[in-house]
């Protein structure tokens, strides 16, 4: 799809939308098209039940002697709500309608609300955006489908008092998409199109942005001691790959590095505690931490950000093959303190604690934050509206928050005190990887905790948000890439030139 800023009365040959705020305030720019069509699209509002709440959609066929094949009346809500995301929901919404219809041309009418931060330019912006992120779509894989039925959305044209300023609004916002959409396909990827090695190239790809970008494979992960990454990768044909993203965009006097760190299980069959048939197809997904980490740093480096920045993507396949770890092993982590496996299905802790581990010791980071599709219990806390957040500092966790409900994607922070290190003691190692039955997200993080020293640290439970059942405004069913927006706010926020 073609996106083109375009001055307003630009014709437009295909669909025309045109917002309305909610409670039907007409908008200069909707008072015109109703004069144009003799007063159609007053007609339409008071035949129908539309009254312009976020995404809703009026559709009208264009009346006689228009140049448009249609219009569309698109709600945006209350004025005073108005914000880059409600844009981007609006025209998301608007997205899915018109990709459903077969349509080829959309522009994009509408007008700033009065007194908004949201001026013009950024207006613009973020509707490009919406529209971007709605209408991506995973279909490589699809080769009987008929060309009636796929969406034909070629060009899009928002219209913008001033389009070079859109242009420059957009161009950031379009960097972080264009990164957020390549994350989607890598953890849309089945199981045996993206394991450790074929992600780690994917990575290795983005030296061309400028990232370092090294590979650590199974003897340099044993050299280093990471036995309880190791030992999850044992039981799989695949070699475990830790990947390392750095950029440098802050230079010497930047300092030290604000780490990335996630977990890259490209197929959780759950190892020996094998998980039950039904559904194990998701844990094609269950790298998507690893994913949105390759997506922070990939958006970081394309839009030259000034900080000092490393990913680490800890990518291994949990599978029940004859060398597989047991339940009862102990393993002893690259930090020294060891660790039981009761669940061999508990992966993702002793994946991170020593990848965790690793970037501490390694870089001495200013803070660290993992991802990680850790439990199933943080579904049961949250559900699919926040990501757990889990923090051994206020203001990180502060931090994230706030880039949370500026970016959309939201957190929950939920408790890390040291009570719940009694659930996951062992009898013959120093924790054990299953806590019982409760809070076993609380006891995943709990976990976690005891690899990052005194790194100001924030863990990220991601299991409800990585993926969707359910279309969403900006996010059709499937992978999400849940995180990259978030961390790329957080950094321009809080690390970028600090
Ligand atoms: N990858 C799963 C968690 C998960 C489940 C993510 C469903 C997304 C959707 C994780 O490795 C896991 O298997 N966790 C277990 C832990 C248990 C065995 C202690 C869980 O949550 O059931
Ligand atoms: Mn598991
Ligand atoms: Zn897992």
């Amino acid at each position: 799809m073609k996106v083109a800023f375009v001055k307003p009365g630009t014709a437009a040959p295909g669909a025309v939308a045109v917002g309305i705020y909610h409670g039907l305030q007409q908008t200069a720019a909707a008072r015109q098209f109703d004069r144009q069509t003799g007063g159609a699209l007053s007609r339409a509002i008071a035949a129908s039940r539309f009254r312009g709440a976020v995404g809703e959609i009026l559709a009208i066929v264009a009346p006689h002697g228009a140049q448009v094949r249609s219009i569309l009346l698109v709600g945006l809500g209350k004025m005073a709500e108005f914000d880059g995301l409600a844009a981007e929901r609006a025209a998301g919404a608007l997205a899915a309608h018109v990709l459903a219809s077969g349509e080829t041309d959309l522009a994009i009418v509408v007008d700033a609300p009065k007194g908004s931060t949201l001026d013009g330019p950024r207006l613009a912006a973020h509707l490009a955006n919406g529209v971007r992120l709605r209408a991506y779509r995973f279909d490589k894989y699809r080769t009987t489908e008929k060309p009636d039925g796929k969406p034909r959305l070629a060009r899009l044209a928002i219209h913008a008092v001033d389009p070079a300023g859109a242009r420059r609004s957009h161009a950031p916002l379009a960097s972080t998409t264009d990164s957020a959409l390549l994350v989607r396909d890598l953890v849309s990827e089945p199981g045996n199109v993206i394991f450790p090695a074929s992600f780690a190239a994917e990575a290795k790809a983005l030296t061309s942005l400028g990232l370092k970008v090294e590979i650590l494979g199974r003897g340099r992960l044993k050299e280093l001691r990471l036995n309880a990454m190791l030992g999850v990768a044992q039981g799989s044909g695949h070699e475990p790959q830790l990947v390392v993203l750095q950029w440098r965009g802050a230079g010497k006097s930047g300092g030290a590095p604000v780490a990335f760190v996630g977990k890259g299980v490209t197929f959780d069959a759950g190892g020996i505690s094998i998980k039950p048939a039904a559904g194990m197809e998701e844990m094609i997904w269950d790298m998507a931490g690893a994913g949105a980490v390759f997506g922070v740093m990939r958006a970081l480096a394309a839009r030259r950000a000034k900080v000092n920045a490393v990913g680490v993507c800890a990518m291994v396949e949990n599978m029940p093959g004859d060398n597989a770890q047991r339940p009862g092993d102990v393993v002893r982590s690259m930090s020294g303190q060891t660790i039981e496996v009761i669940d061999t299905d508990a992966e993702g802790r002793l994946v991170l604690s020593d990848a965790l581990y690793f970037a501490h010791a390694r870089f001495k980071p200013r803070a660290i934050v993992d991802l990680a599709t850790l439990t199933g219990s943080v579904m049961v806390a949250l559900g699919f509206e926040y990501a757990g957040l889990f923090a051994n500092n206020d203001k990180l966790a502060d931090q994230l928050l706030a880039a949370g409900l500026s970016s959309g994607e939201k957190l929950w922070r939920l408790p890390l005190t040291d009570h719940y290190e009694d659930l996951i003691k062992s009898d013959i190692a120093d924790w054990r990887n299953d806590g019982g039955r409760w809070c076993d997200a609380i006891n995943a993080a709990t976990l976690l905790k005891q690899f990052v020293g005194d790194t100001p640290w924030a863990h990220l439970d991601i299991a409800g948000m990585a993926w969707t059942k359910q279309d969403h405004p900006t996010i059709p069913k499937g992978a999400t890439a849940f995180g990259v927006r978030l961390l790329d706010r957080l950094v321009a926020d809080c690390f970028e030139g600090k």
